[in-house]
């Protein structure tokens, strides 16, 4: 029997024995006193019956289906390119100081093979700029543009909270004041084996893995920092993630569109390619608009078809939503887990209860952020052009990867070079990057090269295979 070293201790150890999980203490005489104090700090912070709770839903759900799920309306790009009345909204709002920036940044680039944050992953097509640096150069723009000190507030997990931050003081926050870039942490849950058991990463830590993007809210509240952009006169947060470098984070037309509606959350969609494609989907479910996770899509909606053979769940969220400040402070609804299966590394204990340490497949819990949609009494939906603003990088190779995301920045770039007549061959694989802090969006661009036509008169644009401008 495991014996704590005041009454506090053995309460929390009868806690875990009566919960099942007597295993963690395995090593409990071999571990050193701050070791155990560790451990039983982790193992305090943990809901027992909580995580029971998880596990038995876990494991009664069945084939994921809906009772009633329909399409869902949205604003299409063509109705919002002609509208001037959303764009001067939007700009107003951005000039007013209503407007703030929320990056999601918890997640590494394993997927990429890159073991650090994923927002340090080099990925413009000349310079190599990492993603901070793009999103960075693009906020300094905005900041200069609409004579207003923006915010970025940035959320990691506790994993990679130092490099994320140090990341940033190593490159002198890329230019933005420093006070105006605000990190924190979101929270963790325990992952559980197959069976519903805590696990130990090793010998006085539990293994944790971030809790999804949903705990934007949590960390949020527990932080006070949605006080505080409240205090700063801050009415809607522009949330996007850390994986697309073309991203506009200011855009004032879906700004204009989210306030003119009076939104309490507006979301990026874009027309699948393919009905796999991993985007979450749009949709009414029970008569409330929602995204379906790509995971979470039965078969038969994901190939389903309208009466002209159009897929009738065309539309995937790009994951660039506009939050109003006050819906998230009022939210107060419990948010839906989800669960994956996935490889976990540390202690499994066989029949004998001998500790095995390796690899095993073990339940992580997570929630997701768009899952505030169906509880918000406004929701919408806004389209965007993919080669104008979704190209991100999420593997190494194939779909998403670091090749289709450089070319479909050069070849967007590309675009903007012929718009403005500085260039009239079709694009032939050049590597082409237009800094943000020159123009981060077309329209910019094209205004400053008329503007300014000199910049670019002794340039022979045509035979550079790689063209930077700056
Ligand atoms: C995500 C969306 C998907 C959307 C697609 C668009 C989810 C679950 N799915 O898919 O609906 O169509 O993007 O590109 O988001 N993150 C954290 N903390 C966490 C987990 C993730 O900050 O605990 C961040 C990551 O750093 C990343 C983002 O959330 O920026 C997305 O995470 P990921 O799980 O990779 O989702 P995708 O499969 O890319």
């Amino acid at each position: 029997m495991i014996k704590g070293r005041n009454s506090e201790e053995n309460q929390v150890i009868k806690g875990v024995i009566e919960s099942g999980n007597e295993h963690v203490f395995h090593f409990w005489d071999e571990l050193a006193d701050n070791e155990k104090d560790n451990l039983l700090k982790q193992l305090k912070s943990i809901d027992f019956q909580l995580i029971a709770e998880y596990y038995n839903n876990y494991k009664n759900i069945d084939e994921k289906s809906f009772d009633k799920f329909e399409p869902v309306k949205y604003l299409s790009a063509e109705e919002s390119i002609s509208n001037n009345e959303l764009n001067k909204i939007g700009a107003d709002a951005l000039k007013s100081g209503e407007i703030a920036f929320l990056t999601v940044a918890g997640g590494q680039g394993s997927r990429l093979g890159y073991e650090h944050p994923k927002g340090c992953f080099p990925i413009s097509p000349v310079k190599k700029k990492p993603l901070f640096q793009i999103f960075a150069e693009k906020i300094l723009f905005y900041s200069s543009y609409y004579s207003n000190n923006f915010f970025w507030y940035i959320m990691t997990s506790k994993y990679n909270y130092r490099e994320t931050l140090d990341f940033f003081i190593a490159n002198d926050f890329f230019g933005l004041n420093k006070n105006n870039v605000i990190f924190f942490k979101q929270g963790t849950f325990p992952s559980l084996t197959i069976d519903g058991k805590l696990i130990l990463a090793d010998k006085s830590n539990i293994f944790m893995n971030p809790d999804g993007h949903g705990g934007i809210l949590k960390a949020l509240l527990k932080n006070n920092l949605l006080e505080d952009i409240k205090i700063k006169g801050i009415k809607h947060l522009s949330y996007f993630q850390v994986d697309n470098p073309l991203v506009d984070m200011a855009d004032p037309r879906f700004i204009g569109y989210h306030i003119r509606e009076k939104s309490n959350v507006t979301t990026k969609v874009i027309a699948k390619l393919y009905p796999e494609e991993k985007l979450g989907v749009i949709g009414r479910i029970n008569g409330k608009s929602s995204v379906i996770e790509y995971s979470d899509l039965p078969e038969k909606e994901m190939f389903a078809v309208d009466e002209n053979g159009k897929l009738l769940y065309l539309m995937g969220s790009i994951a660039v939503h506009i939050f109003e400040v006050d819906f998230l402070m009022n939210f107060t609804e419990k948010m839906p887990l989800h669960y994956a299966e996935k490889k976990i590394k540390g202690y499994f204990f066989n029949d004998n209860d001998k500790p095995i340490f390796t690899d095993m497949n073990g339940t992580k819990f997570e929630t997701f952020i768009f899952d505030t949609i169906p509880l918000a009494e406004r929701a919408l939906f806004f389209e965007t052009d993919r080669e104008v603003e979704f190209y991100p990088v999420k593997n190494k190779d194939g779909f998403d990867s670091i090749d289709t995301c450089i070319i479909g920045q050069s070849r967007l770039f590309y675009s903007w070079l012929k718009d403005a007549g500085l260039i009239n061959e079709e694009y032939n694989n050049q590597m082409v990057e237009i800094s943000p802090l020159y123009s981060p969006v077309k329209e910019i661009f094209l205004e400053k090269v008329n503007e300014n036509s000199d910049k670019f008169k002794n340039d022979n644009l045509k035979n550079q295979k790689e063209i930077y401008i700056e």
